[in-house]
């Protein structure tokens, strides 16, 4: 018994469309014979038997689109039992008509309650975030009557708390840094040992960067008509929003409502005020020293802040490696470099009490005690949800909200898109499902790729990935091939008078498919984008190889990376 099966024909092919059958229920079948074509994004191809045999049952239809591996025929001889294949094959499909059916057509036909026309809007959308703002901008655009409500500020924790903050704090530390150095590219008369960050004037700085984005989004969501409403707004039908005690009706509803700082379980922290992300950003003078518990994204980047402005710093991680997420090489190289800053770095260490005078954890079985006045908790983000999701009964797991490629949530007309569904919290993320919740509101059928969503760190010298990590690369593909570039045989680092690190790429042994590309070095953050363009275009190691780069850069270090995995770089 042969079960056909949508063909996964790349490393990017998630579904595919039975474009049309040559068979039908009961025609016998030869091997190597075609039985159906499919179309992908990228092409259209005939498959073929890979036995004799009847067809004995079709489950998919012209025009059907499934997602790969899932079945489509079964082959089988003539009397042959297949009733429990039948079985496996229709739970299957059935799973995937829950939870990856193709989106609706378009609000109006989309199984509500109401109709587009008895709607205030055709499209509410509660939280103004990078995903919220992106995705109310791109229904605008596409012609629906749209409404956003924002309790705070536009910009959501990004613009205001998170991205955009943190990075005016780490450009002041590099400009610290700049001015310290500044003797080693030859500048004289600057008395470096007064150079010093006021916070006073970091802050201000920052308020300033921060207030012309929030007000420049703001000024794009007017561009577009969008409704803005300030105020906390709830979900309470399917099609019914509240704000500040008014009531709207819409034909659909994205949740784009972010996600809050988690803190430890409780009874650890005995301590009143503990540092989050939020708070670190309002600090107008800067600690002697800090203790900053997780060794994450959050917790690395305030950990260098924090170095560089001259404090002593300490970072407790759980797991025993820090950046959890980051290729285990790329991370090491890091931990390296932040030890060298002077950073105390414990890893699988387990914090057990917070107090006001000391932050004590076990490690290896030892009791350990760092003693400091001030900690940082960044032990990750928990998924914000309106309350009134639950009540409607929108599926979650894990906190939550559980969502399709296509952003939609278990209940009909209702989208959750960004932190709030947990998939990847990432402000690029959150705007890219912003878009595809909106397409999809609007009657086109657009699925969300999240193969090749890059990842940045933005300590100095950079870390951006996109892919998979090594160890996930062997795991899944078996033969991989590596190619690494040291950022010392780097022109334009050694200019820069940076020339610490690694650029890494992972790529598929035999066809050359790109899996992971992994950067520690200068621009970093910048370069990445070439490496998610080339996965996203299904290029090759040897193609990104041949593309010339421009001379002297750092993206050529990419390009040698390339070249490693093809056989040698050319600057080693
Ligand atoms: P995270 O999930 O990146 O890291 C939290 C860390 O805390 C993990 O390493 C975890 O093992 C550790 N941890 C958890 N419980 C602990 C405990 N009891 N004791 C010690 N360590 C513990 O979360 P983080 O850093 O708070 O960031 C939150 C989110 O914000 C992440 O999704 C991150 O990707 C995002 N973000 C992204 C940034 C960027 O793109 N540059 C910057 C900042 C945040």
């Amino acid at each position: 018994m042969e079960i056909v099966v949508m063909p996964k024909l790349g490393f990017n092919m998630d579904e595919g469309t039975l474009t049309s059958w040559y068979k039908k229920e009961g025609d016998p079948v030869r091997k190597g014979e075609a039985l159906f074509s499919i179309e992908t994004d990228k092409t259209n191809i005939d498959v073929e038997a890979t036995q004799d045999g009847v067809v004995r049952k079709l489950f998919i239809g012209e025009g059907e689109k499934i997602p790969v591996t899932l079945p489509i025929a079964i082959i089988a001889e003539v009397g042959e039992e297949i009733a429990a294949a039948v079985e496996e094959a229709l739970a299957l499909l059935e799973d995937f008509s829950i939870s990856d059916a193709p989106a609706a057509p378009a609000p109006a036909d989309s199984g509500q309650d109401v109709s587009a026309s008895a709607c205030d809007f055709d499209v509410f959308v509660i939280g103004g975030g990078p995903g919220g703002y992106v995705a109310a901008i791109r229904a605008a655009q596409l012609g629906l009557r749209t409404a956003i409500a924002e309790k705070e500020s536009f910009g959501g924790v990004c613009l205001n708390k998170g991205c955009i903050p943190t990075k005016a704090f780490l450009r002041s530390v590099e400009a610290l840094n700049e001015t310290k150095g500044a003797e080693a590219y030859g500048i004289v008369g600057v008395d470096v040992s007064k150079a010093a960050l006021d916070m006073a004037r970091v802050q201000a700085r920052k308020k300033a960067v921060v207030g012309q984005l929030v007000s420049g989004v703001q000024g794009l969501l007017q561009k577009n008509k969008v409704k803005i409403i300030m105020g906390e707004a709830n979900i309470v039908g399917k099609n019914t929003v509240t704000v500040n005690q008014e009531s709207y009706r819409a034909a659909s509803i994205i949740l784009a409502t972010g996600s809050a700082a988690k803190g430890l379980p409780a009874g650890i922290v005995q301590k009143k005020t503990v540092l989050t992300s939020d708070t670190v950003l309002e600090l107008e003078a800067l600690p002697d020293e800090i203790a900053i518990i997780g060794g994450g994204v959050i917790g690395i980047e305030f950990a260098y802040f924090f170095a560089g402005a001259g404090a002593k710093v300490s970072v407790v991680e759980f797991l025993e490696r820090i950046l959890p997420p980051v290729d285990a090489e790329i991370a090491e190289l890091v931990r390296q470099d932040l030890a060298a800053l002077g950073i105390d770095i414990y890893t699988s260490a387990k914090v057990t009490k917070v107090t006001e005078g000391a932050v004590e954890f076990e490690q290896a079985g030892q009791a350990k005690k760092i003693k400091t006045k001030n900690v940082l908790m960044a032990v990750g983000r928990a998924p914000s949800i309106p309350a009134g999701a639950e009540k409607l009964g929108i599926k979650t797991s894990g906190g939550a909200i559980v969502t399709d490629g296509r952003l939609r949530t278990s209940v009909p007309g209702v989208y959750a898109i960004g932190d709030a569904n947990g998939k990847m919290m990432l402000a690029h993320t959150a705007s890219a499902e912003g878009i595809v919740a909106a397409e999809n509101i609007a009657g086109h059928d657009s699925v969300m790729d999240y193969d090749s969503i890059p990842s940045a760190i933005y300590i100095r010298p950079e870390v951006a990935s996109a892919g998979l990590t090594e160890e996930a690369a062997r795991e899944k593909f078996g033969d991989v091939k590596i190619g690494k570039f040291p950022l010392f045989a780097n022109g334009k680092s050694l200019v820069e008078g940076d020339a610490k690190g690694l650029a890494k790429v992972i790529t598929e042994a035999k066809y050359g498919e790109i899996l992971g590309v992994h950067l520690y070095c200068l621009h970093a953050t910048d370069i990445i984008a070439e490496a998610v363009t080339a996965m996203k275009a299904e290029a090759t190691a040897a193609e990104i190889a041949a593309a010339v780069h421009p001379h002297p850069t750092v993206s050529e270090a990419v390009q040698e990376a390339f070249h490693a995995a093809l056989g040698g770089a050319i600057h080693m």
